[in-house]
């Protein structure tokens, strides 16, 4: 018997009876025995279900932690709109989302979407842009649903479809949306961050067949973008808009608090919102270069929890066949870090997040009409898998809008790229279904 010692062998073991195209359902699988290295390599926590996420990696060196736990503090942090009693946590607003990350970001998993009397939660955001990525000339980028001076831009509520499917409606206070999109966006649960920070480039690139030139239907594609004056891969984000922690934390500061920072001085507002241009500032910038280290060095040591593998059997044929389905050809199993000058005990780790970072086209019934930056408004980053049955365990919902409340629907939703790898998870047979989710379920 062939023995795989990794994922990765598992991965050249199978690929090549991978069928090109919907044909049927292939046939059972005998489990190869695998022996798992930890899903998260030094950043592998042993699970909490109590609180699974935003835990730290513990082959962090304890010299290093005084960074990280500032960053853990600014992290749970309520922020105060300016002058408020910490100057260290003032200049909340003028136009905000939610006083903290963790509102949107927990330890259990997605925070609630979906509040009573069909209004949405700060964590469901909305995105805005026309189908060429241009933001809304008065509200900018992103709806803000807060402010502490003045009204806020606008209020979502939700309703759900016959079909099942989510509606956002958005209620806007002053001048109307127009051509421009509101593009759903659920708070991802934040782990292995660091990891997925740290992988080079050029393992990424390697991935990317833009024009599909091996004509497998899938094309996956960098989003290339620019940061502090460099073209960079972008990696985090359901857009993939942001190429590192350091610009991710620097925008959601920006974008979802109202807070500056030195990559962005300027408070959240537009040129034509007046109100919220006058309002009082906590600090030039309100949150110093110092703070933002610290937030970024607490989620670079954010841990991965160990997988949960119940019956390995039933695991390991379930790998097999999120291999053979296809999934596997945007969801990879195995990624590397590079060099963490920052902290050491997280270079050089394999670990097993399932994406590959790159964006891909699932087709229309994803395609919100609001492209941004480069991407398409039918392109979306693959999203690590990871974690994700620890958030349907706590009823967390799925894909970039959240309109789908287990992983197996957030499947019946792949089109376009993935259309085929869908059409073949449809044709398992029932038991063979139940073992790759068992599998995903404990990723
Ligand atoms: C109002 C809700 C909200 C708040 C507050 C918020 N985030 Fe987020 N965060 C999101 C959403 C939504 C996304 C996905 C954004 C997108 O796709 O455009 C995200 C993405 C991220 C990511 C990338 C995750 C990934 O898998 O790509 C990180 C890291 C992150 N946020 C950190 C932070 C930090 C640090 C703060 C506080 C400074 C913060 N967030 C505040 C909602 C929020
Ligand atoms: C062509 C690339 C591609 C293939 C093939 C693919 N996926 Fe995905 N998957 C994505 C992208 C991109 C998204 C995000 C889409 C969105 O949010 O609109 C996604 C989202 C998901 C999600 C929801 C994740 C979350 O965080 O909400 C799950 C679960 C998932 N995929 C599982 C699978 C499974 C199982 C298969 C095989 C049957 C598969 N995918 C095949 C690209 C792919």
């Amino acid at each position: 018997m062939r023995r795989a010692v990794w994922a990765g062998v598992l991965l050249v073991l199978t690929a090549c009876t991978a069928p090109d195209r919907p044909g049927p359902a292939p046939t059972p699988v005998t489990p190869l025995p695998i022996s798992w290295t930890p899903a998260g390599g030094s950043a592998t926590v042993t699970l909490d279900a109590s609180r699974p996420f935003l835990q730290f990696a513990p082959a962090i060196d304890p010299s290093e932690w005084a960074g990280v736990s500032q960053g853990r503090e600014l992290f749970v942090a309520q922020w105060q709109p300016a002058p408020g009693p910490r100057a260290l946590l003032d200049g909340l607003g003028p136009q905000f989302l939610t006083g903290a990350c963790s509102g949107c970001h927990q330890s259990t998993g997605r925070a609630e979407a979906l509040g009573p009397g069909g209004r949405t939660l700060p964590a469901v955001l909305f995105r805005l842009g026309d189908a060429q990525g241009e933001p809304h000339p008065v509200y900018g980028e992103q709806l803000q649903t807060a402010a502490t001076t003045g009204d806020p831009e606008g209020q979502v509520t939700w309703t759900r479809q016959p079909d099942g499917r989510l509606n956002y409606q958005v209620q806007v206070s002053g001048d109307p949306l127009d051509g421009v999109r509101a593009s759903a966006r659920l708070s991802p649960q934040l782990l292995g961050m660091g990891l997925l920070d740290r992988v080079p480039e050029a393992d990424l690139l390697a991935w990317a067949d833009e024009l599909d030139r091996d004509r497998d239907g899938i094309s996956g594609r960098p989003h290339w973008v620019t940061e502090e004056g460099q073209v960079k891969l972008g990696r985090f984000g359901w857009k993939a808009i942001q190429a590192s922690l350091r610009s991710q934390s620097a925008a959601a500061l920006h974008q979802d608090m109202g807070l500056t920072t030195s990559l962005h001085p300027a408070e959240n507002c537009t040129v034509r919102q007046a109100v919220c241009a006058e309002a009082v500032s906590g600090g030039q910038p309100e949150v110093s270069d110092a703070a933002l280290e610290a937030i970024n060095d607490f989620l670079t040591v954010l841990a991965v929890p160990e997988r949960r593998m119940g019956d390995p059997a039933t695991f390991n044929a379930g790998a097999a066949l999120f291999e053979q389905v296809g999934c596997s050809s945007c969801h990879r199993s195995t990624l590397t870090t590079g060099v963490s000058s920052r902290f050491a005990a997280l270079s050089h780790q394999t670990f097993y997040p399932y994406t590959d970072l790159l964006l891909h086209d699932l087709g229309p019934a994803l395609d919100d009409g609001a492209a941004e930056k480069g991407a398409q408004s039918g392109e979306w980053r693959t999203p690590p898998l990871w974690g994700a049955g620890l958030v349907e365990a706590s009823g967390g919902r799925f894909l970039h809008d959240g309109r789908a409340s287990t992983l197996a629907e957030a499947v019946t939703w792949h089109g376009g790229e993935a259309e085929r790898a869908r059409e073949r998870f449809g044709a398992l047979q029932a038991i063979e279904r139940a073992a790759l989710l068992h599998f995903l379920r404990g990723l």
